[in-house]
């Protein structure tokens, strides 16, 4: 079973505003998180992510973790309202040293880095003035992405334009659950087409500056399990993956929006506004694309014969989020993306979970973790087997972090961290992930 090439990529992954800290050093502006997690119920156990891991301060000691576990990539995100505090002036010269700092450190390291200019962390400023929902946000976004490019071009030649656009439209236009917390379906259609555009515009600016460096998007998808296979479930399951993936991926890879979704958008009314010369813009090559995997979802038709119904799947073993694992379902996803867009490299960005870890006399013995990184690894060798070209996979987290709305009571690590005083211990799963890596192989 151990099918994985020589220069199969072995990563971590983090995100800014979900380890830093440091909320209000070093000349950083505030982000819609920060606003957020404020709000009175918003986020569990009114956590914030003032200290978080404490990261900003504490990097040199998780680069030394990152360099223990033997991992040679590492998937970083920067925070734009520590680059740029307003999101829109200039750009922060002390938060520019910071990143700067981490990358050249990580350089010496021999860790790759692979780096998302937007995991979620918007400048609360721009979300002052209407946010994704406003067509000036794209304009702003390019200016951060160039400032990023100008800044960090000599120590970075692996870019990520966004993490996850499907979760922070949705769950932060659509359904309020994530930041800015708005609520209308209409919006989270007219955010996405918004982040699209932003993307096919920071794509367009970093082949212009930076012609050698390599550029993807990372999406989210899960694994749909229809209920049955009537015809009425077939196209639930379609358009779970039209809305879920193809969303994203039709408008840059294809140039528009699948005419079975736009037919759906319309009959909803949710169909965003769309102007001249949008999808000129969005199209564009892109050198790879990352999915983050986590679980399953049932799906059957709705009443209406029309509507999609989406429940958890069935694994009766949740996770501590309540998510049903799949790992047959990694494959799927990668097997139905790389038939659709053939040719395109792949990398899982992101996949892991969450458990009720407990540190006895300085050890985690997060057995379940580490099961479901071993039967997720095997889809992943059984992937490579069937001639996807999936290229990396990076686990999700290198450490226990603030886990958004859910905050920091959801452990996904590798490494466990003792908020109260900022003590990292490597997991069992932490040390097994460094065998895995070291032997390139289960
Ligand atoms: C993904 C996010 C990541 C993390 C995991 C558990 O949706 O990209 O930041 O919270 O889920």
């Amino acid at each position: 079973m151990n099918h994985f090439p020589k220069d199969f990529v072995w990563g971590v992954a983090t995100a800014a505003a979900q380890i830093e800290g440091a909320w209000r050093e070093g000349g950083k502006g505030l982000s819609i998180w920060d606003t957020f997690s404020r709000r009175p119920g918003a986020v569990a156990g009114g956590d914030t992510l003032d200290t978080a891991c404490n990261h900003y301060h504490r990097w040199p000691e998780d680069l030394e973790i990152i360099k223990q576990l033997g991992v040679k990539h590492y998937r970083l995100s920067l925070a734009w309202p520590r680059i740029q505090p307003d999101g829109l002036g200039a750009a922060n010269p002390e938060g520019i040293a910071f990143y700067r700092k981490l990358l050249a450190a990580l350089k010496v390291a021999g860790i790759t880095p692979q780096v998302t200019l937007y995991h979620w962390d918007l400048p609360q400023a721009l979300e002052d003035r209407g946010g994704w929902l406003h067509r000036d946000t794209i304009d702003a976004y390019v200016r951060y992405a160039e400032i990023c490019y100008e800044a960090f071009g000599d120590l970075v030649d692996n870019w990520t334009t966004f993490n996850e656009p499907w979760v922070f439209t949705f769950l932060g236009y659509a359904f309020g659950v994530h930041a800015p917390g708005l609520k209308r379906e209409e919006w989270g259609f007219q955010a996405a087409h918004h982040v699209l555009i932003a993307h096919g515009r920071a794509v367009s600016a970093l082949r212009k500056r930076l012609p050698n460096a390599k550029v993807s998007i990372v999406l989210n998808h899960s694994a749909a399990r229809r209920k049955s296979d009537s015809e009425a479930d077939r196209r639930a399951e379609v358009l779970y993956d039209l809305h879920g993936l193809y969303l994203f991926l039709d408008p840059i890879l294809r140039g528009t929006y699948d005419p079975a979704l736009e037919k759906e958008m319309r009959r909803r009314g949710v169909f965003p506004k769309v102007e001249a010369g949008d999808f000129e813009l969005i199209r564009g090559d892109l050198d790879a694309l990352g999915l983050n995997y986590y679980m399953d979802h049932v799906v059957w038709s709705g009443p209406d014969g029309l509507s999609v119904q989406v429940a958890v799947g069935p694994n009766p073993e949740k996770t501590a989020m309540g998510w049903s694992s799949y790992p047959e379902g990694l494959f799927e996803i990668l097997e139905k993306t790389s038939m659709r867009y053939p040719g395109l490299d792949l990398y899982i960005t992101e996949n892991g979970s969450a458990w009720d870890d407990t540190l006895v006399e300085g050890r985690v013995d997060d057995l379940k973790r580490t099961a479901y990184l071993e039967d997720h690894l095997r889809q992943v060798g059984l992937a490579i087997a069937a001639g996807i070209p999936l290229k990396g996979y990076y686990a999700w987290s290198l450490m226990d972090n603030f886990e958004w709305a859910e905050g920091y009571a959801k452990r996904f690590g590798l490494v466990y961290v003792d908020f109260a005083t900022q003590k990292r211990t490597i997991k069992a799963s932490g040390h097994r992930y460094a065998q895995i890596i070291a032997q390139n192989g289960l």
